[in-house]
């Protein structure tokens, strides 16, 4: 079972940035505790906050990969290159969101992305990652 974690803008950020919205806790190290925990799924992570290299990691994998988990972060609201790409490819996608997107400003209620997700999670914090894996199980 291969699946990636595709992560959007400023996500690099996750620990630093806004810690009363997002966390205190890095991706990076939570993405050890995953790799951990789901030791039996081939987990790979990409990040970019560049709208053409997330759609460039979504042509590559979105043919032979299991699942693909992905956070556009501000992009899901404004990318319909993004969400075109969701539509083009064949492996499933969720669609993740660290905050609660419907709790917070309306532009961050629309998405490009989920009429062509699997599903969407969101408002659990990072804990959503590992519900979305446990969707593909
Ligand atoms: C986010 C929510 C987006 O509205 C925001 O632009 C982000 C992160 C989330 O994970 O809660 O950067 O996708």
């Amino acid at each position: 079972m291969k699946i990636i974690v595709i992560n959007g803008p400023n996500l690099n950020l996750l620990g630093k940035r806004e810690p009363d919205v997002y966390g205190a806790e890095s991706f990076d190290v939570y993405f050890e505790k995953l790799k951990k925990e789901y030791s039996k799924v081939e987990l790979s992570y990409f990040q970019s906050n560049i709208e053409g290299e997330l759609i460039d990691k979504l042509h590559e994998v979105g043919f032979s990969y299991d699942g693909i988990i992905l956070n556009a972060a501000a992009y899901t609201h404004t990318s319909v290159g993004i969400g075109d790409a969701v539509k083009a490819i064949s492996t499933p996608v969720v669609e993740v969101h660290i905050s609660n997107i419907h709790a917070r400003e309306e532009f961050r209620h629309h998405s490009f992305i989920a009429a062509n997700a699997k599903g969407v999670i969101f408002g659990f914090g990072l804990k959503g990652y590992a519900l979305a894996i446990q969707s593909f199980l």
